[in-house]
């Protein structure tokens, strides 16, 4: 019990500027730049900001302030937290632990992709035909996600930097690591961006774009999977139902704001979207542009950043290389800051569970997850990864959401949390926070879930064999659920810290 007082006493944040720019640095990820940019062009433009922004008022940061109050009160984890809420819910905590230690080894090939095309950019190195490159030169994709081929050397390399990086700021701790990094890498993240968004407008075409962008497609505001998409996108980028914001608002000192942290990081979160889709279809205007009118295709996910945007780079007309190099170091930063808070989502959990010291199980957790990685520096590696991204995504994260909402409206009272917000908190809330966790969040959750099932039961997602996506996709699914009751009946180090903050 005294260790594990002392590690909650030492690792809080040191400021309130601090959490939040962890908080923010975990919601703004890959999905910013590479899923918002193109599912906002997809569905209605200037429309899907409208469904976007409601989205986010009406179930990202309700939910935000849900898992903020509930690591501040009960203080731990998320599967401490629901073990001590009660001990029949501590699996739905592993659920989502397990989502992240998914998430956290998928994430990490990416960011370990954007290290190596940051060397890249500086000779331009993925020449002219850059899909080719991507998909042969560097990972040599093999046929299928079933047949993993050669092992890429120099992939696994920047997997390992990957890990490495992670490593070294998990095994500092909340306050001298993740906070610290977070305070280097945000202002970073931000600035570069910014500079590419500027650099961006001012290309010839970018016009032609942002008209692609934002021309409101009215049309889309009664369509149901811009719906869908909007919410299942506020889910991903705020980091909510994953165990992290749970995971960080255990963090914070006695005295902090939840409701209004909740806002910003909403808000920020939403900012950083637009501003890299201002620059990303500012650049696909100038392709347009310079393709005398035909719009390039790939324009989303890792296709978008590492075929699409290094085709851009090559026509640029002024310092490409430099363009290059910031447009990578931005996803580098955008994936580390993510990473950290997706890692620290599953060593917190362990930590509680067997009461081990942070260095021992950082050490370990961080071997496991480069070993499991090397997964993605195989020929295979990026069919895998997008299976597993799709099922975790659109199952994983749906599911774990719904239930969260369910349990704790039905199971346990919401005023509780609703007063713990509002007692150390500036800004109110009121009881339509009650109504949108309780009735509007499971019931939009319950609708992704089913359109999803519809789906990939009526066309197999990403023209995969049904082999694969049953052997990747949706075991992986099963198996982190069953996977998740199995851990929750491991006995806890010490059983006292169930009760503690009860
Ligand atoms: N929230 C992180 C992202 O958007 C995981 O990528």
């Amino acid at each position: 019990m005294d260790i594990y007082k002392n590690i909650m006493k030492t690792d809080e944040w040191k400021s309130r500027y601090g959490f939040l720019l962890a908080a923010i640095g975990s919601s703004v990820g890959l999905g910013n730049i590479w899923r918002f940019p193109y599912i906002a062009y997809e569905n209605g433009g200037g429309v899907f900001l409208i469904i976007y922004f409601f989205a986010l008022l009406t179930a990202g940061i309700p939910i935000l302030i849900l898992e903020f109050s509930l690591g501040h009160k009960f203080k731990g984890s998320a599967p401490l937290t629901f073990a001590r809420i009660n001990k029949k819910l501590e699996w739905l905590g592993w659920w989502q632990v397990l989502i992240s230690l998914i998430i956290s080894i998928y994430y990490s090939a990416v960011i370990a992709w954007a290290i190596a095309y940051f060397v890249f950019s500086f000779d331009l190195q993925w020449g002219v035909n850059t899909i080719d490159f991507f998909l042969h030169d560097f990972l040599g994709i093999t046929e299928s996600p079933l047949t993993l081929g050669s092992l890429r050397i120099n992939v696994l390399f920047s997997i390992f930097i990957v890990w490495l990086i992670t490593y070294f700021i998990l095994n500092s701790g909340i306050k001298k690591g993740i906070e610290v990094a977070n305070k280097f890498l945000m202002p970073l993240l931000f600035v570069t961006m910014i500079i590419i968004m500027f650099r961006s407008i001012f290309l010839p075409g970018s016009y032609i774009g942002l008209n692609f962008l934002f021309t409101p497609d009215f049309s889309k505001i009664l369509d149901v999977s811009a719906w869908v998409d909007a919410y299942g996108q506020v889910f991903f980028s705020l980091s909510v139902a994953f165990a992290i914001m749970i995971t960080y608002s255990s963090y914070l000192p006695k005295k902090s704001d939840i409701i209004n942290n909740a806002f910003i990081t909403g808000f920020m979160d939403a900012c950083f979207a637009l501003i890299s889709a201002i620059a990303i279809f500012s650049i696909v205007g100038f392709m347009t542009y310079n393709a005398g009118g035909e719009v390039p295709k790939n324009l989303q996910g890792v296709f978008l950043a590492f075929a699409t945007i290094p085709k851009a780079i090559n026509q640029m007309p002024f310092m490409p290389s430099l363009i290059g190099a910031l447009f990578f170091l931005t996803v580098i930063s955008a994936g580390i800051t993510s990473e950290i808070s997706i890692t620290e989502a599953v060593v917190s959990s362990i930590i509680n569970k067997l009461h081990r010291p942070r260095k021992e199980i950082v050490l370990i957790y961080c071997i496991f997850g480069f070993i499991v990685s090397i997964l993605f520096a195989t020929g295979g590696g990026l069919f895998i990864l997008d299976i597993v991204d799709h099922f975790v995504n659109n199952y994983g994260i749906v599911c774990t959401g719904l239930v969260e909402v369910a349990a704790l409206s039905w199971f346990f009272d919401l005023n509780i949390l609703k007063d713990h917000a509002n007692n150390i908190s500036d800004f109110k809330i009121n009881n339509i926070w009650n109504i949108l966790i309780k009735f509007v969040t499971p019931i939009i959750l319950l609708c992704i879930l089913t359109l999803n099932i519809y789906k990939d039961i009526r066309i197999p997602y990403g023209g995969y064999s049904v082999k694969a996506l049953t052997y990747l996709g949706w075991s992986t699914a099963l198996l982190i659920f069953i996977l998740s009751f199995l851990i929750s009946k491991i006995k806890w180090y010490d059983k006292e810290i169930l009760k503690g903050l009860k």
